[in-house]
């Protein structure tokens, strides 16, 4: 190869080495972005949903007769099970029964930053729910 290939080598490299490097930088802004959306998702919870879904997530915001069905209980594991992110978002978007629509009042970023708190409520991995859950053979 000529002198220009072995530059171009050079600079393949060199980016390759570049990536790896940054790599645990990225991952660590990742983190710090996920905190960030979860804290501003925890303030957007407490001042509109927490009314009717709880402090806590467990649906216990109103009592039980004033919401038909009530709001369902964050903290289970079993709740999360196979409902997709998009699936939630156009849910928190459009609302469901007696919740109201979100789309009007909150952005999309605001919606997944809610959907990303609420996702922190029960004590299990919502993204790992598919098996069964701890404890509850003893059931
Ligand atoms: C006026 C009371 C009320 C408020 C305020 C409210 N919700 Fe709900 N929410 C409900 C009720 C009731 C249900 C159950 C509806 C049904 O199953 O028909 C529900 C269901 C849900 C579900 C589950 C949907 C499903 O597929 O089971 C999600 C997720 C949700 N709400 C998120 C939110 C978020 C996020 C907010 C705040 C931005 C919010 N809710 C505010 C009453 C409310």
């Amino acid at each position: 190869m000529g002198k220009s290939g072995i530059i171009l080598c050079f600079s393949i490299l060199s980016v390759i080495c570049v990536n790896l490097f940054s790599c645990p930088e990225v991952s660590l802004a990742g983190e710090l972005d996920q905190k960030k959306s979860i804290d501003s998702g925890k303030e957007i919870y407490r001042q509109n949903c927490a009314v009717c879904h709880g402090f806590t997530g467990d649906g216990k915001g109103v009592p039980p007769e004033e919401l038909d069905p009530p709001p369902p209980d964050f903290t289970l594991p079993e709740f999360w099970k196979d409902k997709s992110n998009s699936f939630l978002f156009h849910i928190i978007s459009n609302g469901i029964g007696q919740m109201p629509a979100w789309s009007d009042s909150l952005t999309p970023e605001q919606i997944w930053n809610v959907l990303s708190y609420i996702k922190t409520f029960p004590k299990t991995d919502p993204n790992a729910v598919t098996q069964t859950p701890p404890g509850s053979l003893a059931h």
